[in-house]
């Protein structure tokens, strides 16, 4: 049974709303260990061999505990709203708020950096700046959001969409694996948002900016040498079910020209959506990450296939074409007599990220002296749900072996304190 490490460093906490203690500040060394070692604490609170954090799962919440917790500590004023992000608030001169964070969910089999990089660090480099500076012009809030990875409710960004006003009530109608809506996961995690006057609460308007810090998830950085990248924008997502249905029969009794064999169709389907992917684009990713045949035993010729699909491409990339090619493969599996499903969960345009808020981030990253390149994300990620509502800005930092979505997943301590660094920096320009 694995425990949570003993916090060994004694935090001086805020009395109301902030109190600067110049003694408390941390060098960056103590403040990559310091998140290094939250972050493990994090991923120790799970109760499974691996790490996985599914939305509103008795895991995802005690996470989001120790995190109030860390939150109350430091003199965050805590909150959490109906659809379960969790927030930290330190009031300011105006309402008006400066937003950083990212998502506390993980992937299934996940890393410990994914999303709750962001989410510490960011805690972390607000505590410090305000214990430096003061009280902010504006307020700032850390969140750490919910349901953004869709490895329990495939559409995804449940918690950014939330905040925005883009999620609508009967959107909580979605089903994850088990039947379960996420209306019904609200009410079982003890959260107000399955109640329609209640979900309501959760849309924003008092955002000026939001910044999430993250791991680059790729290799480039490291391969580079680089401390940081400036994120310029991201990629558009869509993430479908696509149900392929055949004809159930005898797999001895039936020959090969008289069935309607929906694996066989699949692979087809598979084998043809990626190779029309590899020849329309080189920057365009098509995955299937999932697969089921139902009722799925090797003597029966399967009734249907669900397939769980991936593809993205960057801004003035393929994304229409692949879409159209989609639709153009399963009309013509159709004509051969299948039925085919398509259940689309998350269809996202690229977008591109604040112009304001890069120079911002660019500005923040040589002052603190550090080597950077402007970049692309190939992941998906919350700020693509802010960045039409809301100035917004990503900083990545380096993943080792550019390993992600793996318990591999991994960035030093100086790297973390790298990104809390120019995060500071950061806070200093946009609530100072
Ligand atoms: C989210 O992490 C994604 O890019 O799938
Ligand atoms: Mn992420
Ligand atoms: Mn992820």
């Amino acid at each position: 049974m694995r425990k949570p490490h003993k916090m060994t460093r004694k935090r001086a906490s805020y009395a109301q709303t902030y109190i600067i203690n110049q003694q408390t500040t941390m060098d960056h060394t103590s403040s990559g260990q310091f998140i290094k070692r939250r972050l493990d604490d994090l991923a120790a609170s799970g109760s499974g061999e691996y790490i996985w954090r599914p939305s509103f799962s008795k895991d995802y919440m005690k996470a989001a505990e120790l995190l109030k917790d860390w939150l109350a500590d430091e003199g965050f004023r805590v909150y959490v709203d109906p659809v379960g992000n969790v927030f930290g608030r330190i009031d300011g001169e105006s309402d008006r708020v400066a937003l950083f964070g990212s998502h506390l969910d993980t992937v299934k089999d996940g890393g410990k950096y994914d999303g709750a990089a962001g989410i510490v660090t960011a805690l972390t480099a607000i505590s410090e700046t305000v214990r430096r500076v003061g009280r902010p012009r504006k307020s700032i809030e850390v969140v750490a959001l919910v349901e953004e990875e869709g490895s329990r409710f495939l559409s995804s960004y449940t918690g950014s969409k939330a905040i925005t006003g883009k999620l609508s009530f009967s959107d909580l109608d979605e089903k994850d694996s088990e039947g379960i809506s996420i209306m019904d996961a609200l009410r079982e995690a003890g959260l107000e948002g399955w109640k329609e006057e209640a979900f309501a609460g959760a849309a924003r308007s008092d955002i000026d900016s939001f910044v999430e810090l993250h791991i680059e998830q790729g290799p480039v950085l490291e391969n580079k040498g680089l401390n940081i990248g400036v994120v310029t924008s991201i990629v558009g997502l869509c993430s479908y079910y696509v149900t392929i249905k055949g004809k159930q029969n005898h797999a001895g009794t039936t020959p090969m020209s008289m069935r309607l064999d929906p694996v066989a169709a699949a692979s087809e389907f598979i084998v043809g959506m990626t190779e029309y992917t590899r020849m329309v684009s080189d920057s365009a990713v098509f995955t299937v990450g999932g697969i089921r045949a139902y009722p799925g035993i090797s003597n029966v010729i399967a009734d249907s296939v669900r397939l769980e699909l991936d593809f993205r491409d960057g801004v003035g990339g393929a994304l229409d074409k692949i879409r159209a090619e989609l639709r153009r493969q399963a009309e013509s599996l159709e004509a051969r007599g299948f039925e085919v499903i398509v259940d689309i969960r998350c269809d996202e345009d690229p977008v591109s990220l604040d112009p304001d808020i890069v120079g911002i981030i660019d500005d923040s990253v040589r002052e603190c002296g550090l080597k950077y390149m402007r970049m692309n994300s190939g992941a998906g990620h919350d700020s693509q749900i802010f960045a039409d509502m809301v100035p917004t800005g990503m900083i990545f930092i380096p993943s080792h072996d550019g390993i992600s979505h793996s318990p591999l997943e991994y960035t030093s301590e100086e790297d973390l304190a790298r990104g809390e660094m120019v995060l500071e920096k950061v806070i200093e320009k946009l609530a100072y």
